[in-house]
């Protein structure tokens, strides 16, 4: 064995590693195990000056010994720069995580009781879990609206994130007396809604417009009765300064907000900054992932296609019979009553309502005039006012009707007290204007039709992602 050989066949350890290092390869696969017998090239490690003389047999033996000792040298230098390498490594986090919408861990606030104290925020914030981008998919029922789903590009979720805006969304201290929250409109016990006609603000003042509810929101873009504005983000710093909702400044808000170290640093950490667009970002992230959960009518949607299936067939194939024995089950416990699934084949057929609602959200994303407040005497004129096109005079973006038992009164006025009521109002064709949609007929349903329409309506009924709605941060640094 000649010593230049010896040099480029080593038995490095750790060392290649830091060549892999080099050249840019490790990190994806780490360092490579210790012990390796690594092939080295380049390296020359002894004086290559007389390897063409033959030596004497005690000569090479002397320099063998003092290359492997050099060489023990290196590695052990090697050895030392890789540890220091693989400690200045953060601790493997994905970049990314998958979450199920509607799962309450998203939701359920800072681990802890009472207000939530600037200890307790310093801990949330250092777990790298909690910086993680998720990439969310929709639950059944909401699952075919995942192209529908906006925003996520420009304001990705992380739980630090909707955390924060949960907080906002709860937060009286947004309102300029402290005494309106988002929630005081759009209450998670109310359906996201307020049980009354328009939306009631700080001092009792009274708005124009039914508020309404604030779930589904990841699958819309435009948001308001009239669509005005073009995200969620946009929408959720309107009602801070609106006078007759909350009643307060975004310079007011922000100010008071820097205040509360809880909320400094969250978004010290969160965004870099505190501004009424980060307090817009946070509130649109946590209201992102309030969705409807699977109600009777999904449970029973994903029984029917296996009602065109032959039995026998469906018995012949293991997969097909575990699937179908899965969902019989899911739907039976939560049945759909017979006048419903009439109901629903009037819904979707001879009533033509899913002309408008429909999608996964049971909401076009379009506007329509249907009537509602057209017979007064200075009608509210919806989407014209947006787009002055005389065609939208009186329309209003289609509502959903996913929990609409629960969010009474109705329409973009409240002045439809019950779903029996809607039914009736569309039953007779809306009311007679000229900017009546063409979709809107008398419909001749007979009393039982009417009530199975209702049935349907409230078999779209399922419960919300569960909400944190007490803990808070407190008021100063604890
Ligand atoms: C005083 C009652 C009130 C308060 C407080 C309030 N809202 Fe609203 N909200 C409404 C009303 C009324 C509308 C409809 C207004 C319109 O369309 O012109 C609305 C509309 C919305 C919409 C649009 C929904 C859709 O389908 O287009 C969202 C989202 C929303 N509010 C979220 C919030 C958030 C977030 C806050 C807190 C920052 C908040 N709201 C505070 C009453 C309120
Ligand atoms: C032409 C489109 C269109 C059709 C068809 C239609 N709707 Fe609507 N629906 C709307 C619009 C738009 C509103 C809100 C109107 C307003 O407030 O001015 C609405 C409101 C509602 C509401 C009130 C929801 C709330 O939260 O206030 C219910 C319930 C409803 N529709 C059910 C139905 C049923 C049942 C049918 C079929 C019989 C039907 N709709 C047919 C467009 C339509």
């Amino acid at each position: 064995m000649t010593d230049s050989f010896l040099a480029q066949r080593l038995y490095l350890g750790g060392a290649g590693c830091v060549l892999a290092l080099l050249i840019g390869c490790a990190p994806a696969g780490g360092p490579a195990p210790k012990g390796e017998v690594v092939e080295i090239e380049t390296i020359e490690m002894l004086p290559a000056d007389k390897p063409a003389q033959p030596a004497a047999p005690g000569a090479i033996a002397a320099q063998a010994a003092a290359v492997r000792q050099e060489v023990d040298k290196r590695v052990a230098a090697a050895d030392r720069t890789i540890d220091e390498a693989a400690r200045s490594i953060p601790a493997a986090t994905p970049a990314r995580e998958t979450i199920v919408l509607g799962d309450a861990a998203l939701t359920s606030g800072v681990p802890g009781a009472g207000p939530i104290t600037s200890e307790q925020i310093d801990r949330w914030l250092a777990d790298p879990k909690n910086s993680v981008t998720l990439d969310p998919v929709l639950p059944l029922g909401l699952s075919q609206g995942a192209k529908q789903i906006t925003g996520l590009d420009t304001n990705p979720l992380t739980r630090a994130k909707i955390e924060l805006g949960r907080q906002l969304y709860f937060d009286t201290r947004l309102s300029a007396d402290a005494t309106v929250s988002c929630a005081s409109c759009h209450d998670p016990a109310m359906g996201y809604t307020a049980h009354t006609a328009t939306g009631v603000g700080i001092r009792g003042q009274k708005g124009g417009r039914n508020s309404p509810v604030s779930f589904n929101r990841i699958l819309s873009g435009k948001q308001f009765w009239d669509g005005r504005v073009d995200s969620l983000e946009a929408q959720a710093v309107g009602p801070i300064a609106n006078p007759i909702e909350m009643g307060f400044t975004h310079e007011g808000v922000v100010e008071r907000l820097g205040a509360i170290p809880v909320y400094k640093k969250q978004f010290d950490t969160i965004f870099g900054e505190l501004t009424i667009d980060r307090v817009g970002q946070a509130i649109a992230a946590f209201e992102r992932t309030i969705v409807t959960g699977p109600s009777p009518y999904d449970y029973h949607e994903e029984l029917l296609p296996f009602a065109k299936l032959d039995a026998e067939d469906i018995a012949d194939d293991r997969e097909l019979a575990a699937k179908y024995a899965t969902v019989k089950a899911a739907a039976a416990a939560h049945p759909m009553s017979e006048s419903a699934q009439r109901g629903r084949g009037l819904f979707f057929g001879k009533a033509n309502c899913s002309a408008c609602h429909v999608g996964a959200n049971l909401a076009d994303e379009k506007y329509h005039n249907i009537g509602i407040g057209m017979d007064k005497r200075e009608p509210d004129l919806g989407r014209f006012a947006v787009t002055k096109d005389p065609a939208d005079t009186g329309a209003f973006k289609t509502p959903t009707v996913r929990n609409v038992a629960l969010t009474a009164p109705y329409m973009h006025d409240g002045s439809v007290a019950t779903l029996e009521e809607v039914v009736e109002w569309y039953d007779k064709g809306g009311h007679a204007n000229p900017h009546l949609s063409d979709k809107i007929k008398p419909l001749n349903l007979t009393k039982q039709e009417q009530a199975d329409l209702v049935e349907f309506m409230k078999a779209c009924t399922s419960p919300t992602t569960p909400v944190e709605t007490g803990r808070l941060p407190a008021a100063a640094d604890l």
